[in-house]
């Protein structure tokens, strides 16, 4: 073997020289300094859990695609909020898990005052009157179809769904959700539930807009939870954003605030960092992003088999999003996150 040693170049300038003397660990030296300069922190008050619930008593059904996540009956939901609020996780956005004969071409069971969600924002907040709760107010759960809308000659019409979301939605706010979260991404969504609920006396309802849902392959095992997956035919692309566009987003979570979202949210979250940012920066508002399904269900493989350390990524990835600019996430690893901020 032929060995090569590297000439210094001539006059070869020390590293002062080369920074002068601007030398960046300086504050990485210690742990000491390296938290004394921490530019952003994660806490439990950037939390919200997204959970699913489904009819029965003591189910704890777990979903093969998202390891340590459950469907929950609501006996079980409640003492899982009881659980979030001692930990002081601020929220929790509830998901169901629709008995399949009670789903139907328009979603109508959305509508029912008594269905899965609307009992659980009851249940919930009897029991756990300081837990905030969130309520998608989307028909994918509903419809026998799977998509967010309702579907006439194979498309999703824009303005017979905004009116179904609607009034699903005072509906829930009169169930007792505090913010009222529209995931459709239907055109004129936004100012729809805001003047219905202030026509229907929940002016204090605020609405998070998943202003920027683009569509991904990353809902994949939410799609398994809610019991979505199997019933699917096609895509949403008619109504998601196309995830190569960056500029759409920034228009759509413009028009959202026109309409009166009082919270912004990017979805999914780590993919769109970028995205996160622009909008915190363009617009100032509340910004959360929705760590989905498929970032939790990616970490939670890697890390069963040996791959990654689990924990380290989810903190990483959490502490991200605020990097990014946000104000909270939601996220199924809310829990164990909590828990370990606590301990
Ligand atoms: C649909 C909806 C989706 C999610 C929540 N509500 C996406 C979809 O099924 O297309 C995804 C959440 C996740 O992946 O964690 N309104």
């Amino acid at each position: 073997m032929n060995k090569f040693t590297p000439a210094k170049a001539a006059g070869a300038r020390s590293v002062d020289e080369i920074t002068g003397s601007r030398r960046l660990r300086r504050m990485r030296k210690a742990d000491w300094s390296r938290r004394l300069v921490q530019e952003n922190r994660l806490t439990v008050d950037d939390l919200i859990w997204p959970i699913f619930v489904v009819d029965g008593r003591q189910v704890r059904e777990p979903i093969a695609a998202m390891p340590g996540v459950f469907r929950l009956s609501l006996d079980l939901a409640v003492k899982e909020a009881e659980r979030a609020a001692k930990l002081g996780i601020p929220a929790i956005a509830t998901f169901p898990n629709v008995e399949l004969g009670l789903r139907d071409q328009t979603g109508s069971h959305i509508l029912d005052p008594e269905n899965i969600i609307n009992r659980a924002t009851r249940a919930i907040k009897d029991a756990v009157p300081e837990i905030g709760i969130i309520t998608d107010a989307a028909l994918d759960p509903f419809t026998s179809h799977g998509h967010d809308g309702i579907l006439r000659d194979g498309i999703i019409v824009n303005d017979e769904t905004v009116e179904q979301v609607t009034a699903a939605a005072v509906i829930q706010a009169a169930a007792g959700a505090d913010i009222i979260a529209p995931s459709d991404m239907m055109d004129g969504r936004i100012g729809a539930i805001r003047d219905a609920l202030d026509a229907n006396g929940f002016s204090d309802v605020a609405i998070m807009s998943y202003a920027t849902k683009f569509a991904s392959a990353f809902y994949g095992p939410y799609r398994e939870a809610v019991g979505t997956a199997g019933l699917l035919k096609g895509d949403k692309k008619t109504y998601y954003i196309d995830h190569a566009n960056s500029d759409e987003a920034v228009r759509e979570a413009e028009q959202d605030l026109a309409e009166g979202a009082d919270m912004l949210m990017v979805k999914p979250g780590l993919p769109y960092l970028d995205i996160i940012r622009r909008l915190k920066d363009e617009f100032a508002m509340p910004t959360f992003a929705y760590q989905v399904s498929g970032e939790y269900s990616m970490i939670k493989a890697a890390a069963a088999n040996g791959w990654i350390d689990g924990e380290k990524a989810m903190l990483e990835s959490l502490l991200a999003f605020k990097r990014a600019g946000c104000d909270g996430i939601l996220t199924y690893f809310a829990p164990e996150v909590a828990a370990m901020l606590k301990g």
